[in-house]
């Protein structure tokens, strides 16, 4: 997927909002490097270098020189995740809202156990079983109109599943919990349509303008009763949050 950082910054912001709550479990010591895996334009990186040594790895270019642009302090590379050119690096490998981008855990998690050091801990969360159900549902149902066979590309396991993906690649899990946590979109009625524009990009790059519009309006209207709360749209998002230790 081609991040637009501009667009990702102004209008999600509530990503590392969120992911605010997954730093309480990183402890304060200054002794310790982390990687911020997923980094995106490095919010949470620079809330992460108050309490450690801090690195951050983005898959996408435009992501990463937004973030050098911002935190200039802090060292930032374009890496793949399931390629991490570390071992037995970190203390605490990090990620907010990345790993239901990525097909292949197992080299994911291979590439995460080798740059851990002994003891070091994984501590992530991101997309669970469910995760925008309503939303994908009614992104298929709008676009088969146009003979579009939509499947998802992402990947949201429940914590079962998780539990043993995490234990074949060898790690001891400590916590591992999922939980709904409906979103709030910026920009009023807008909100959803933009969500759509970033994160469904390539979807809709196989749409002329007006069926993108078409497209937006019938999922406004599929999804009004459930997710338009009277001010705004909230995406139902779940969450799995898991802490694992090499
Ligand atoms: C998420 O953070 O759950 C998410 C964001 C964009 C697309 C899919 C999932």
């Amino acid at each position: 997927m081609k991040w637009n950082a501009g667009l990702y910054q102004d209008k999600h912001g509530y990503v590392a909002e969120y992911g605010k709550e997954l730093l309480e479990y990183v402890a304060d010591d200054k002794t310790q490097i982390i990687l911020d895996l997923g980094c995106g334009t490095g919010e949470l990186t620079n809330e992460l270098a108050q309490k450690a040594t801090v690195v951050g790895i983005d898959g996408s270019e435009s992501m990463i020189r937004k973030a050098e642009e911002r935190y200039p302090q802090i060292e930032f590379h374009v890496m793949d995740a399931c390629s991490l050119k570390w071992r037995d690096y970190f203390n605490v490998i990090f990620s907010n809202a990345v790993f239901h981008w990525i097909r292949d855990q197992q080299s994911l998690l291979k590439s995460i156990y080798h740059a851990l050091k002994t003891e070091g801990k994984l501590i992530c969360e991101f997309g669970a079983d469910g995760n925008i159900s309503k939303i994908q549902k009614s992104f298929h149902d709008a676009t088969r109109k146009y003979g579009y066979g939509f499947t998802s590309p992402f990947y949201f396991p429940t914590t079962h599943e998780y539990k043993q993906v995490l234990e074949q690649a060898g790690f001891n899990i400590e916590l591992i919990i999922d939980y709904d946590r409906p979103t709030a979109l910026k920009d009023g009625k807008f909100g959803l349509r933009n969500w759509l524009k970033q994160f469904f990009a390539m979807d809709l790059s196989n749409f002329t303008m007006d069926q993108q519009i078409d497209t937006f309006e019938t999922i406004e209207g599929h999804l009004y009763s459930d997710l338009w709360d009277g001010k705004q749209w909230v995406a139902d998002y779940r969450r799995i949050r898991v802490i694992a230790s090499k």
